[in-house]
């Protein structure tokens, strides 16, 4: 959603900051804007639409403050209170002109606080919820812009993350958070902030992180943090493990066609040092259960939203299947919301790839408050899940742009399975069956490099019903949350209508949608209960629905009679996910292209959501 930038140091800070919001671009955004601060007056620029009118704005400008300064902050914005236009793009000026912040998150009671500040005569602009926070900050203004902010933030309902300066005090960013993620780079006589470590990453890889209620204020002098109260905080400087190459786009057409074929350097990292074969099991240190401990888990109760729900349904599976635990995967705000039995036994898993998703944290907050173990399974270190869990797995994929989730999918479904044999030899699978699954999770990116290999195959398959404006997945046991995944990748960013159904269930009502005009992707891997799928694919082809039949190598045949044909590795039913998800991703990438779609920035979505 939003990503929000702030720069002092030496360097020309508008270039630094429209840079850093381009590296946020993937997030999800309408508008942008910066403002920078150069011989104690501020310059602004704002732009509706993409971050290359915005960097044509400010090229043309004429704005001294602007071009010179070596100060300033910048903000992408993605709409919740008012249309993405101009004056509703941050950053916020206050009424006087001399305060000007970014905010992420959402200002729930704004609308008193512009009600109060009318009464002393101040009047917002915008229809936005941020800006009635900036004004309130210069209302609170009292020679002192850490002192006027914590006292604005005392009087806030909502989440924010936010970077705000003033010509007041021209060297100095104030930047402070709750619910919304603030990072802050120190470099050698510079310091980045953004809500968002991709725009930090070129510049320097240590980094600070606010947790809720820190501010930090960052001068000349370097970086000191507080709470609200004014009492100082020590958080300590860790290293980004990201390298900046990993967040460009190289060769590749889009950063999803380059994140798909990453998959198998992203589980060489996510598994390495991690399968033990000897002993037929997993090391996950993060994960550091005692065979006793192990063995007074009651349950296991997976929560995440959308692709990383989807991963934690094939968790589910692995983990009862290996370790007989009973498991169950649950929609982050469902969980929430709905009141969850949980009791000490259980060991809840949030998964989610940024560590940000609102629904997922509150998740975890909840399952902590009831008193459950609680383990993180996030992709970006350091951020929010990863830090409340305090135990948990990294997936270590390496920064994922597109905003369609590819190789975070294989990973977590990669570190799913090391912690299903993890739970599984510390009970009842044999150190031979533990071998087993171990040597093939080793063979992951060899099995995904032969699905990578058929890239012009399925290209050609998918140019074949790119015109098509509906689309069905089937698919079961390990295989269903799979038609999930291959329905949800391809509705965000083809916009075609998918839908993701178990292959029994087809036959209890959407099967009177199947028509010549609604192709069926079957999944008829070589795995338990192939047989029954063909029978549901037969159904389909009696409607007339055209059928692509994703098989299993050396069993060409299961695809006879269907109009289309997708050949994966043959590889037991725990492991099959993750080569036919890869299939399905490069299918839904083709179609998408076939149609002029923008694969990294789907229309409405957002990579991070942090709102509920
Ligand atoms: C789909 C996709 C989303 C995310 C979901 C959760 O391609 O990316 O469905 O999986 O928004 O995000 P994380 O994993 O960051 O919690």
């Amino acid at each position: 959603m939003c990503g929000i930038i702030g720069y002092f140091g030496k360097r020309n800070a508008a270039e630094i900051l429209v840079d850093g919001l381009r590296r946020m671009e993937y997030r999800g955004y309408d508008s942008a804007g910066i403002a920078c601060l150069n011989d104690g007056r501020i310059g602004l620029v704002k732009n509706a639409g993409k971050i290359k009118g915005l960097r044509e704005r400010v090229d043309a400008s004429e704005q001294a403050e602007l071009l010179h300064a070596t100060l300033g902050l910048g903000h992408t914005r993605w709409a919740t209170h008012g249309a993405p236009n101009e004056i509703n793009a941050h950053p916020h000026l206050d009424a006087s002109g001399h305060f000007v912040m970014a905010h992420n998150g959402i200002i729930e009671n704004y609308k008193s606080i512009k009600e109060g500040l009318a009464k002393h005569g101040i009047k917002c602009v915008s229809e936005t919820d941020s800006e009635a926070l900036v004004q309130l900050i210069a209302y609170c203004y009292n020679g002192n812009l850490e002192k006027a902010v914590s006292e604005a933030l005392k009087k806030v309902k909502g989440t924010y993350g936010i970077v705000v300066m003033t010509d007041h005090e021209p060297g100095k960013l104030v930047a402070a958070r709750c619910g919304s993620p603030i990072v802050i780079g120190i470099g050698n006589n510079e310091t980045v902030v953004a809500s968002d470590a991709s725009a930090i990453i070129p510049h320097t890889r240590d980094a600070l992180y606010l947790e809720d209620y820190d501010m930090a204020v960052i001068t000349a002098d370097g970086v000191q943090m507080f709470d609200l109260q004014h009492a100082p905080v020590s958080r300590d400087v860790t290293e980004m493990d990201w390298d900046s190459d990993a967040a460009e786009k190289g060769d590749y057409a889009h950063f999803m066609l380059k994140e798909i074929f990453e998959q198998p350097d992203a589980i060489r990292n996510a598994i390495r040092g991690r399968l033990d074969f000897d002993m037929g099991t997993s090391i996950l240190s993060g994960l550091d259960f005692s065979p006793r401990d192990a063995a007074q888990i009651g349950r296991v109760l997976v929560v995440g939203c959308g692709t990383s729900m989807n991963a934690g349904m094939v968790g589910e599976y692995a983990i009862e299947e290996m370790a007989g635990i009973p498991a169950e995967v649950e929609q982050a705000a469902e969980f929430r919301y709905r009141n969850p039995i949980v009791t000490p036994h259980d060991l809840v898993v949030a998964i989610s790839q940024s560590g940000e998703t609102a629904d997922t944290l509150a998740a975890v907050r909840e399952a902590k408050h009831k008193g459950a173990v609680v383990a993180g399974l996030c992709n970006v270190v350091g951020s929010t899940i990863a830090r409340e869990t305090g135990r948990g797995v990294y997936l270590h994929a390496g920064p994922e742009i597109g905003v369609a989730s590819t190789k975070a999918f294989t990973c977590q479904v990669a570190v799913m399975l090391m912690m299903a044999l993890k739970l599984g030899r510390g009970r009842r699978m044999t150190r031979h069956e533990g071998e087993k699954i171990s040597r093939w999770i080793e063979r992951l990116p060899e099995l995904i490099e032969k699905v990578l290999a058929q890239d012009e195959t399925i290209k050609a398959v998918a140019q074949k019903y790119a015109d098509h404006e509906n689309a069905f997945f089937i698919g079961r046991g390990y295989l269903y949350p799979v038609a999930l995944e291959g329905a949800l990748k391809l509705k965000e960013i083809s916009y075609i209508h998918a839908e993701g159904y178990h292959a029994a269930e087809l036959k209890h009502g959407p099967i009177a949608l199947l028509s010549e005009n609604t192709p069926v992707v079957a999944l008829l891997n070589n795995i338990p209960g192939k047989e029954k799928s063909i029978g549901n694919a037969e159904e389909c082809k009696a409607r007339k629905a055209p059928v692509i039949a994703v098989v299993s190598e050396g069993d060409e045949a299961a695809a006879e009679g269907f109009n289309d044909m997708i050949v994966v590795p043959d590889c037991p039913p725990c492991i099959a996910p993750i080569p036919t998800v890869v299939a399905l991703q490069l299918l839904s990438y083709h179609i998408a292209a076939a149609r002029g779609c923008e694969i990294d920035q789907p229309r409405n979505l957002a990579k991070s959501v942090t709102v509920e």
